[in-house]
C-alpha cells in the first residue's frame, strides 16, 4: 500500500481540483460531519500531502498531527509545511502500527478504511484510533461506500471512474478505481460492507455510529446547478461516518 501512494503522490495533488474533491462537497460533508475543531487537537491519518490537515489547523485547531503509510506523500506535506509553516507535526507509520502520539479530541481520516487489507487490518486500525482519542472524543472518516452500485451512474463525469465494478462485491473484493487527473492513474483498494466496517468500530469500543451521503453546498449549487451534481449523489463513490469513543 505504501508503494501505490510513493508512486502517485504528485499526481494526486492534480485530482484536487476537480469539484468533487472540493470544498463543495468532499470538504462540505467532511467539515459538517466533523463540527467545529476550533481550540481542538486533531490527528489526520492517511493524511497524504497534507490537503485537510491543512484545513484543519487554518479552522483554528490548536494541535494538528498527520500520519500516512506513504514516505513519499508525506514527504510532499512536509514541503508544504517548510513553505509555509503552520506548526503542524507529520509521521510515517501504518495507522494500524502507529506508535503513541498522545490524545486527541478528534482522530480524522479521508481515504484510509478501504484501504484495510482483511477485517484483522480493520480491526487494528480501529484499535490504534480508538487508543489516540480522548473520552468522548470522535472520529470523523470519509471512505469508499459500501454501497455504491455498477448499475448506478458511474462517478466519471466528477473525476473517477470504478474499473470493472462488480454488480455483488464479495467481501475483501479487490477494486479499482481510475482518476481522472492530468495524468490519470489508478488506485486499488478493498470493498468492506457497512457490517464489516461496524464490527470493526464496535469491537474497538466506538459507538454512536452515522453514515452520512455526500451533500453539495449551497454555494456548489449555485456555482454547478443541481443537475451537475444529481448523478454524483445518487450514486457515491464514497460516504462519510462519524462515531464515538
Ligand atoms: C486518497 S489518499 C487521501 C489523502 C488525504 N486524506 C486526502 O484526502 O487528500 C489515501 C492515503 O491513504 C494512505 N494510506 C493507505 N493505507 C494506509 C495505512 N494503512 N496507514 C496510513 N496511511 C495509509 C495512502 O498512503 C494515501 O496517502
Amino acid at each position: 500500500m505504501a508503494a501505490q501512494y510513493d508512486d502517485i503522490a504528485v499526481k494526486l495533488s492534480d485530482w484536487d481540483v476537480l469539484p468533487v474533491r472540493s470544498e463543495y462537497l468532499e470538504g462540505h460533508t467532511f467539515f459538517k460531519a466533523l463540527g467545529s475543531v476550533k481550540g481542538q487537537s486533531v490527528l489526520d491519518l492517511a493524511c497524504g500531502d497534507g490537503l485537510y490537515t491543512r484545513q484543519l489547523q487554518a479552522r483554528g485547531a490548536h494541535r494538528v498531527a498527520g500520519v500516512d503509510i506513504s514516505e513519499e506523500m508525506i514527504r510532499v506535506a512536509r514541503q508544504h509545511e517548510a513553505a509555509q509553516p503552520l506548526g503542524i507535526e507529520y509521521h510515517v507509520s501504518d495507522v494500524a502500527d502507529m506508535a503513541p502520539l498522545g490524545v486527541f479530541d478528534c482522530v480524522t481520516a479521508v481515504y484510509l478504511l478501504h484501504y484495510a487489507s482483511s477485517p484483522e487490518h480493520l480491526l487494528r486500525m480501529c484499535r490504534s484510533i480508538h487508543a489516540h482519542l480522548k473520552p468522548g472524543g470522535r472520529f470523523v472518516t470519509y471512505t469508499f461506500n459500501p454501497g455504491f452500485s455498477a448499475k448506478g451512474p458511474n462517478s466519471t463525469r466528477y473525476g473517477i471512474t470504478m474499473l470493472d465494478f462488480p454488480e455483488s462485491p464479495r467481501e475483501g473484493q479487490g477494486i479499482s478505481a481510475e482518476l481522472h487527473a492530468k495524468t490519470p492513474f489508478t488506485i486499488h483498494f478493498s470493498h468492506w460492507s457497512r457490517d464489516t466496517y461496524e464490527r470493526a468500530l464496535r469491537e474497538a469500543g466506538f459507538h454512536r455510529l452515522t453514515w452520512m451521503r455526500p451533500e453539495c453546498s449551497p454555494e456548489g449549487i449555485a456555482r454547478y446547478g443541481q443537475e451537475f451534481w444529481q448523478d454524483y449523489l445518487d450514486n457515491p463513490h464514497a460516504v462519510a461516518l462519524r462515531c464515538e469513543r
